[in-house]
């Protein structure tokens, strides 16, 4: 096997991130440096991802983070053996930034581009960090996404489920919005719930028990905003108590669904080597926990990424560049930016959130 080390660059969303990746001949990883920096503050005041204040921030401190990368690894650039960027799916003037910077990189120094998916990399980040062979079941759940994949090989994704209108990480940041928790939602309703009683507000679990593992969270987050408009003024402990309650409903979905998600792999793809957690959502310790009885109960290995290595970084997109590297899967230098990119192109809706 080939030693290579590659620059991974995240730009699609609100984070900037530079990181260099090495896998040695004997097939060990090593993250040898992974610069993020959260753009959280510039977005907070708007409650939400400005896009024009995302590509600016990008453009402002990527080739920063670029140099502090490479001092913190320890290598200059000539000692690259490829360059990573994230093509999308993602915010378009941010995508820009990230790959046009890859792409000047790539031609500069005359090494290899790899344009990767961002939904791709968060699905082989658990290569990264553990031993895990394909075919693997990969619950994807973050800001925008929120999929059952089965992950055949690299490139050869079959999606299982998704949602039909809302993304998980999205129920949380709108349920925060609402609570006036701030942004983003998910840590912070996490935090909120720990304090919560999760049996007082009885909330619906949309489409529990149905055999096709499909999402849906509008119906939930609207059950929460008429809760909360029934109690309004809300203290701190209602606060606490819709938390819970609604972060007790989402785990209950989720766990209903990656059930039927674990039987749909079985009879349309085979046995999974595991099921993967990978996206923001991730870092969310009673989802976590659910997800681990799930896969225990089934018989398979549960693998969920450090919180660090779930929401999005240049290590995933790095580590993205040197599996399609060493398979010899390289991109053009006229490779276009994606704001869409399923990562199962063949997938029919309903979704198409990707
Ligand atoms: O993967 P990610 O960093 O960005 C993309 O969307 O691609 O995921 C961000 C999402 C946000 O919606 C955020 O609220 C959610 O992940 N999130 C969480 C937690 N930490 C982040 N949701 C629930 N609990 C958490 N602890
Ligand atoms: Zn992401």
């Amino acid at each position: 096997m080939l030693s290579l080390r590659v620059l991974g660059l995240e730009t699609t969303c609100d984070e900037t991130s530079a990181a260099i990746v090495e896998v040695s001949r004997d097939g060990t990883r090593r993250i040898l440096s992974n610069r993020i920096r959260s753009q959280i503050a510039e977005h907070a005041p708007f409650g939400g991802v400005v896009p024009e204040i995302a590509a600016r921030a990008h453009v402002e401190i990527l080739d920063r983070m670029i140099d502090d990368a490479l001092k913190e690894a320890g290598i200059t650039m000539t000692n690259l053996d490829g360059i990573a960027a994230a093509a999308g799916p993602g915010l378009i003037g941010g995508v820009l930034v990230g790959l046009t910077t890859g792409k000047a990189l790539a031609l500069a120094l005359g090494k290899p581009l790899v344009a990767v998916n961002h939904l791709e990399a968060h699905a082989l980040t658990p290569r990264l960090t553990e031993e895990v062979g394909f075919p693997y079941l990969l619950l994807l759940v973050s800001g925008g996404h929120t999929q059952l994949v089965a992950v055949e090989d690299i490139g050869k994704y079959r999606r299982i489920g998704t949602t039909i209108d809302d993304a998980i990480g999205e129920a949380f940041d709108k349920v925060a919005k609402m609570l006036s928790l701030g942004f983003p939602g998910g840590p912070a309703v996490e935090r909120a719930a720990e304090k919560g009683d999760a049996s007082r507000f009885a909330l619906p679990r949309p489409l529990l028990g149905r055999p096709e593992p499909n999402f849906s969270l509008s119906g939930l987050k609207t059950a929460v905003r008429l809760a909360a408009e029934a109690v309004q003024p809300l203290n701190e402990q209602d606060c606490a108590d819709l938390c819970a309650s609604f972060q007790a409903a989402i785990v209950d979905c989720i766990v209903d669904r990656t059930r039927m998600g674990i039987r749909a792999f079985r009879q349309q793809v085979g046995s999974p080597t595991a099921l993967v957690i990978a996206g923001g959502v991730g870092a969310n310790r009673a989802i976590r926990m659910a997800l681990q009885r799930v896969a225990m109960e089934a018989g398979l290995k549960c693998l969920v990424p450090p919180p660090a290595l779930c929401t999005d970084n240049g290590a995933m997109i790095a580590w993205a560049g040197i599996e399609r590297l060493r398979r010899g899967m390289t991109d053009g230098l006229d490779f276009a930016a994606r704001p869409r990119w399923p990562l199962d192109e063949a997938a029919a809706k309903p979704g198409a959130r990707a």
